[in-house]
């Protein structure tokens, strides 16, 4: 067996931590198995129906779920919780401006507020939206406000084996065919994130976007960027593009959001804090329209959903993100618990991408069905080996077609351990590496599940599920 490698050999250096040392801690509650069994079986074998103190190590998500640094929370403390034209508005105002680009800016209360009001304003009925790979709550919004997505992502994304460094990347042949086809007053947008989530947080190349917007130009359309992750995608431009290691993280992503018209944010990962979005678009008019509408939905323009005190430690939070030690460390402790697994021959989608470790439920569980839904099994049998708390994100998660009401059947049926910023140390990957071991030596004893409650959206998040028994 491989010796599993540290964090400072990955990087090239004799030794390498983290750009932080901890202040405040939070105790664990280990339980028992017999515990586990009960508690997942009262939240129908999905594990985002589980309390959290019956949890251990929570790798459900990477969302709001970070850690905020003593100056973000001394930040808290500066809240102007006035409803119109809060101080803390005009700084994150500013740096949104300052490490984004974007002229005309509007907070959200998280992302999904961002999607609403963007697919509202910029979809007609009828029309098509393309994008490289689809995005739950993204496509979700698209598709109330009347709109089709089309997945013009290139062909690698869809393969969890492939080492393409950009899995990200828009395949443009397939957008040409589709302008071509429907021409380009049935295209919305382009609805383009980097990183990419749904194919194991991949990245977009500096190289793509250019390419994207020339093609974008001469037809007319226009490119907004979903920016959740995007800090972390300007690490992997700088790591693997030519001509990009010597800029920093900051300069890469100003540079690649010049080439959108816009962009949206869920704050509560790349932005360090629990809670927040934004919305930023070039167009004055556009802007005009959004901000109307952000006070039937959201709150007022300069609140917008948050609180004073959260602008304020968002606005902090970005200027740390796009601090390249962090982005570093942050990258390198996903890559680290990917390693480890890789040393064990445990299929995982490569390359380990930016806020996650994506389990290959294909492969892990050959015996199972996508219709037993076996990314979603994983997730229950790795909570019940150690209380580790996981994510599908497979067919569970892709839904149905809104036409034909039948489920998407995606290509990548995953299980998603995702990692908090700031939150866990190197001892806890340890452990969760050791757990999904222990899952994958017992695999052949799995069994499968039954859907036995959906409702109609987003229904991973709240579907009820039984073993299948042999
Ligand atoms: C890529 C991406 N876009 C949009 C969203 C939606 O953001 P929120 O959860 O803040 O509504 C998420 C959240 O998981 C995301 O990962």
């Amino acid at each position: 067996m491989t010796p599993p490698r540290t964090m400072g050999q990955q990087f090239g250096r004799k030794s390498w931590a983290e750009p932080w040392k901890i202040k405040m801690v939070e105790p664990l509650r280990l339980t028992t198995r017999a515990h586990r069994e009960r508690a997942l079986a009262m939240a129908g074998f999905n594990t985002f129906l589980l309390r959290s103190e019956d949890v251990y190590i929570d790798l459900l998500t990477d969302s709001g779920t970070g850690a905020m640094s003593d100056r973000q929370w001394a930040g808290m403390m500066l809240g102007d919780e006035a409803y119109a034209g809060s101080r803390n508005y005009y700084r994150l105002e500013e740096a949104v401006r300052t490490h984004y680009g974007y002229r005309h800016f509007l907070p959200t209360h998280q992302g999904r507020g961002a999607e609403h009001l963007l697919s509202r304003t910029c979809i007609e009925p009828g029309q098509y939206v393309p994008g490289n790979m689809y995005f739950t709550t993204t496509r979700a919004h698209q598709e109330l406000a009347g709109g089709t997505f089309v997945d013009v992502v290139i062909d690698q994304a869809h393969d969890p084996t492939s080492l393409h460094p950009f899995k990200g990347n828009v395949d443009l042949d397939k957008l040409e065919g589709l302008i071509r086809r429907e021409g380009p007053d049935r295209i919305a947008y382009v609805s383009l994130a980097g990183t990419v989530n749904m194919a194991g947080g991949q990245p977009v190349s500096m190289e793509n976007i250019r390419v994207l917007r020339a093609l974008c130009d001469r037809h007319g359309l226009r490119i907004y960027l979903d920016a959740t992750r995007m800090v972390e995608n300007a690490f992997f431009i700088q790591e693997r593009e030519p001509g990009y290691a010597h800029r920093s993280v900051a300069e890469i992503l100003r540079e690649f959001c010049e080439h959108t018209d816009g962009a949206w944010m869920s704050a509560k990962k790349d932005g360090l804090v629990n809670i927040g979005g934004w919305l930023a678009v070039n167009d004055g008019e556009l802007f005009e329209e959004l901000r109307n509408l952000l006070v039937l939905f959201e709150g007022l323009h300069t609140y917008g959903g948050m609180a004073g005190r959260d602008m304020e430690a968002l606005a902090i939070g970005i200027e740390e993100s796009v601090e390249d030690a962090h982005v570093r460390s942050r990258i390198g402790q996903v890559r680290y618990l990917g390693e480890l697994l890789q040393d064990w021959g445990i299929p995982i989608v490569v390359p380990v991408g930016g806020h996650a470790v994506f389990l290959d439920g294909r492969r892990f569980y050959p015996h199972l069905p996508q219709d037993q839904f076996p990314a979603q099994a994983l997730a229950g049998h790795l909570y019940l080996d150690s209380g580790i708390r996981a994510m599908e994100r497979g067919i569970a998660s892709a839904g149905r077609d809104p036409r034909t009401g039948d489920h998407h059947y995606p290509s990548l049926e995953l299980t998603r351990l995702t990692i908090p910023r700031r939150v866990y140390t190197q001892a806890h990957m340890d452990v969760v590496a050791e757990s999904v071991k222990s899952v994958y030596d017992a695999r052949q004893s799995a069994c499968g599940l039954r859907m036995v409650y959906e409702p109609r959206y987003l229904r991973f998040f709240q579907a009820r599920f039984e073993p299948i028994a042999d």
